[in-house]
């Protein structure tokens, strides 16, 4: 009876620092766009954790891959005096929005962060030398999905190059599967286009998409870049236009597509289908990409609330939890991901997992680990946008390659 008092006092007392600390009231709401079933079950694991730590969860879940939708939204709820505690925002935004004045500092929670992060990352998570954005894990850009049944049905092989690729892709048609599972939105012909960009190799895109030069964006290369992508299209099934990527994922989970050029969250719609990389699905570097890496980093970034300027508790707290080595494991296991923190074992992931580690350690010391123009890592929005715009017009139409290249460079050089 005694010690049953003690602990409930204990308890009590408890609860009142928490109160005092302005816990246990408060409430987080969070923007952000991870709606398909493995992104779903990847935020669960953090709006989890914080309500373990005593934080209300207001979810603001805005649907549409990676993100357009949600972007809008959120520039309207800062706009009317709303902004959420957190949102998922990356690459230069994260700049734009700390030019805003509108962000808090979080360098409190961030004090070893710098040791434990690729260096372009930590970099991309400051403003003026302070920190203002957590990351929750890398994403590999360039990776091509396919169903193991319908390879092993056609006696294929993962092709490491584009011939390859094509006859596979013929076998495929000849089996009577979609070689190519495609959503006809414009980030995913970007996806596409950018992963054939890097197939020319890592000069090649870093000139082309990095320094925006000319002669490369107007080279025979280039025109190459916008054929390949032009036959690629030829292999999509006729329902493409507007599919969302889950369920072009979702074809090739089922084997109806025979494979998928997608950023490594596909992977958690395999895995929240219960397939198996090896077994039910492969994961292979797109054709020409195994020695370059591009990526995207999901990151959150705080907003004042109640016009003060310094972080909350729960805000500091949510970042500290992000980043935590528990949390990065069980995230990027739900995600597809690797964990962006290089201290976390890798000994519970999957092949795919361990492969795209050592590539991104590989490419970071081989300078081929690039941020992904296609997922607003790369250039400013405007830039991007434009890009965008050539890119998905070109899918879309009957456009000639050289017409193609000759809007590339048109639509670069007014920005
Ligand atoms: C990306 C994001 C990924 C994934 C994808 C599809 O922008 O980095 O985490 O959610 O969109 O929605």
């Amino acid at each position: 009876m005694k010690r049953h008092l003690t602990s409930m006092a204990a308890a009590a007392a408890l609860l009142v620092a928490g109160m005092h600390a302005g816990h246990a009231a408060e409430a987080l709401s969070v923007l952000h766009w991870w709606t398909s079933g493995g992104e779903s079950k990847a935020i669960r694991v953090l709006k989890d954790d914080m309500s373990k730590q005593g934080y209300e969860w207001k979810d603001f879940a805005v649907a549409g891959g990676s993100g357009t939708a949600a972007m809008t939204a959120l520039k309207t709820q800062v706009i009317s005096g709303n902004a959420p505690s957190a949102a998922q925002i990356k690459g230069p935004l994260i700049q734009d929005w700390a030019d805003q004045g509108v962000l808090v500092t979080i360098d409190q929670a961030a004090t070893d962060w710098k040791s434990h992060l690729p260096a372009p990352i930590d970099q991309a998570m400051k403003s003026g030398g302070h920190y203002v954005a957590v990351p929750f894990s890398v994403h590999r850009i360039n990776w091509l999905w396919i169903n193991k049944a319908d390879l092993d049905k056609v006696g294929g092989q993962p092709p490491t190059t584009w011939p390859e690729f094509f006859a596979l892709a013929d076998k495929f048609r000849a089996a009577g599967i979609t070689p190519v599972a495609h959503g006809g939105q414009p980030w995913q012909d970007m996806t596409i286009w950018e992963t054939v960009v890097l197939s020319q190799g890592a000069e090649f895109y870093r000139k082309a998409l990095i320094d925006l030069d000319q002669k490369t964006l107007t080279s025979p290369q280039m025109v190459q870049v916008f054929e390949t992508v032009q036959k690629i299209r030829s292999y999509f099934d006729k329902a493409y236009h507007g599919r969302d990527w889950n369920l072009a994922t979702a074809m090739v989970i089922s084997g109806s597509g025979g494979m998928q050029f997608m950023g490594d969250w596909a992977k958690g719609e395999f895995l929240n289908a219960n397939k198996k990389a090896d077994v039910d699905f492969v994961c292979a570097p797109a054709p020409g990409t195994a020695q370059a890496f591009t990526y995207t980093a999901d990151a959150f970034v705080f907003f004042q609330q109640n016009g003060k300027k310094d972080a909350t508790p729960g805000q500091l707290a949510m970042a500290r939890t992000i980043m935590s080595p528990a949390f990065q494991e069980q995230f990027s296991l739900n995600k597809g991901s690797i964990p962006v923190r290089l201290d976390v074992p890798m000994d519970k992931f999957d092949s795919c997992a361990k492969k795209s580690r050592a590539d991104e350690q590989a490419t970071l010391k081989s300078g081929s680990f690039f941020p992904s123009l296609a997922f607003g890592e790369l250039q400013s929005p405007v830039t991007a946008g434009a890009i965008t715009d050539v890119v998905t017009t070109f899918m879309n139409s009957n456009e000639d390659a050289k017409e193609g290249v000759r809007k590339l460079a048109a639509a670069v050089q007014v920005k």
